[in-house]
């Protein structure tokens, strides 16, 4: 697997011996504990309990489910997986990348049906790998393109968690700040909380400081204050899915930001693998939503928040229209207006594959 860095040192996804580990995001940054995984259902539960979340680290870690599951029927005289997949596929309805790579993974079991069991589960695990190991490999070439558009003494606001927890490694947001904070261009990085999961207190203000990044956290309802004093420059985001026009589904919180960023003039940028773009969806309203258990909202770690019975809204992620969107960053190079010429331009004539 592609080696850290000192700006980039965590991983959260492992396959070997047979077994699938996870570090465990729900107990972080109090405890870095790591489960070990060989049944698949298990694995789907993983990523819809969040052991496992973002994005591409959710494709991945589906990828490397469909392993296990092949390797639970070595002794069988042929694979029957349709189960598998149904299971994992049925995990989290918005991040693309977790469709992505399921089919990534039938087409690879298509290649190789003739092959003896053995092969067809050496191909699967070499699929999976290569999903992982791609997955990095643009989060790098991402970082150094959104890096481009950074200017020196930067200071930036990120949401959610896109960092090496979101993905195989290195991030995709993150991943633009790393490369900056590389390049010597940022003087601060804000994270949004990022209610109710806290993706950004528990998470990138862990994976920053860890990497020894210059972060602050902030509430979320400090964004606007913040954007407004003039100092940010750039809001860089991650995104679960983007359509064919350039709208983006993010985690909740991101188009309220997008708004605030284009009435106080701070620019505002996406960064997603052409894994995370869905050209067969034209527009944002299509996106599903994943709408999330109620106690995340009204407890904080099992404890009451609100009254007993209190109802709440739970919605995991929202979209933003591309009018509010200076560039996306993909590892193919730079996404600017008008976004449904360009994207085609630069995805679909090769596939979206
Ligand atoms: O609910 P989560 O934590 O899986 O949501 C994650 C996000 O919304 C990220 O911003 C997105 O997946 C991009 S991560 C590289």
């Amino acid at each position: 697997m592609t080696s850290t860095t000192p700006w980039d040192s965590v991983r959260a996804i492992h396959f070997s011996n047979n077994q699938l580990t996870l570090l465990d995001q729900r107990v972080l940054p109090q405890q870095e504990q790591y489960i070990h995984y060989t049944d698949v259902n298990e694995v789907a539960r993983a990523i819809t309990d969040m052991v496992v979340r973002g994005a591409p680290a959710i494709g991945i870690t589906a990828a490397y489910g469909i392993v296990l599951a092949a390797q639970a029927q070595a002794q069988q005289a042929s694979l029957t997986l349709e189960s598998a997949f149904d299971v994992l596929a049925k995990s989290r309805p918005t991040a693309v990348n977790l469709f992505w790579a399921l089919e990534k993974m039938e087409l690879a079991l298509k290649q190789v049906e003739a092959k003896s069991i053995p092969e067809q589960i050496q191909h699967l695990l070499k699929t999976a790998e290569d999903i992982h190991q791609q997955d990095i490999l643009d989060n790098q070439t991402m970082g150094k393109l959104g890096a481009q558009l950074i200017e020196a003494n930067s200071q930036i606001y990120t949401h959610c968690n896109t960092g090496s927890l979101a993905t195989g490694g290195f991030g995709t947001a993150l991943g633009v700040i790393r490369a900056a904070v590389a390049e010597n261009k940022v003087d601060q990085v804000y994270a949004g909380e990022t209610r109710p999961w806290l993706q950004g207190a528990r998470l990138t203000a862990w994976e920053l400081m860890r990497d020894g990044i210059n972060v602050k956290l902030s509430t979320e309802g400090a964004a606007g204050q913040l954007l407004r004093q003039g100092n940010i420059k750039w809001v860089i985001v991650g995104s679960d899915r983007i359509t064919a026009n350039g709208d983006v589904a993010n985690k909740i919180g991101t188009y309220n930001l997008a708004v605030l960023a284009k009435h106080h003039g701070v620019k505002f940028m996406v960064v997603a693998p052409s894994s995370t773009f869905d050209l067969a969806m034209a527009h944002g309203d299509d996106i599903p939503i994943e709408d999330r258990p109620q106690h995340e909202v009204t407890q904080i770690k099992g404890l009451d928040i609100a009254p007993e019975k209190c109802e709440a809204i739970n919605p995991s992620f929202d979209v933003t229209p591309n009018a509010l969107i200076d560039a996306i960053i993909c590892e193919k190079g730079i996404l600017t207006p008008p976004y449904t010429e360009n994207i085609a331009k630069l995805l679909s004539s090769e596939g979206n594959t």
